[in-house]
């Protein structure tokens, strides 16, 4: 049985994300959503609440789970015998970033092997962080989120603009 782990912040999960989970359900039986827990990193939505959100958004792919990690992400793999990490490729950009990261995992941990997969052509622009930005600068980003997640993001600007 083949467990992978896509590893990432989702703060929040977009369209893009579930795309590529959408995609790798089909080719992994068991993939684990892993939220990195850094409590160095200011998070727009924290730890629980970006659990809730993917958890919500990918009830209907049945042989996922999700977790979080703190630390370095190769021990949690080791820790949940896993040996497969999915990330999604979006240009360019991501590649460099992401090849780096890949060749650092594969340096520590030789056992473990990194599998990009292409995002669909609609989210090549969709990142969490321009996500947030537009959403919280009042812009609508309904196509580029699930339901849950916009309405979580519209609660997220009503807070911050009443503080
Ligand atoms: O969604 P992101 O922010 O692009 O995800 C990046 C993530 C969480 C996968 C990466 O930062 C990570 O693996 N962090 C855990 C710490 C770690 O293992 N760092 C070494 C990477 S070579």
């Amino acid at each position: 049985m083949t467990l992978a782990v896509y590893p990432g912040s989702f703060d929040p999960i977009t369209n893009g994300h579930i795309d590529i989970l959408e995609k790798t359900s089909k080719i992994f039986d068991r993939i684990v959503v892993a939220v990195v827990h850094n409590v160095n990193k200011k998070a727009l939505f924290d730890l629980e609440e970006r659990v809730q959100l993917i958890k919500a958004t990918t009830s209907h792919l049945k042989n996922i789970e999700v977790d979080y990690f703190n630390g370095l992400l190769i021990n949690y793999m080791h820790n949940k015998q896993a040996n497969v990490i999915i990330r999604g490729l979006r240009n360019v950009a991501d590649f460099e970033y992401e090849m780096h990261m890949g060749m650092m995992n594969k340096k520590i941990a030789p056992d473990i092997d990194t599998i990009f997969v292409m995002s669909d052509s609609n989210f090549t622009y969709v990142s969490s962080s321009i996500v947030k930005e537009v959403a919280l600068l009042n812009g609508n980003v309904e196509d580029l989120v699930p339901k849950i997640v916009n309405q979580a993001l519209i609660n997220k600007r009503a807070m911050l603009t009443k503080e």
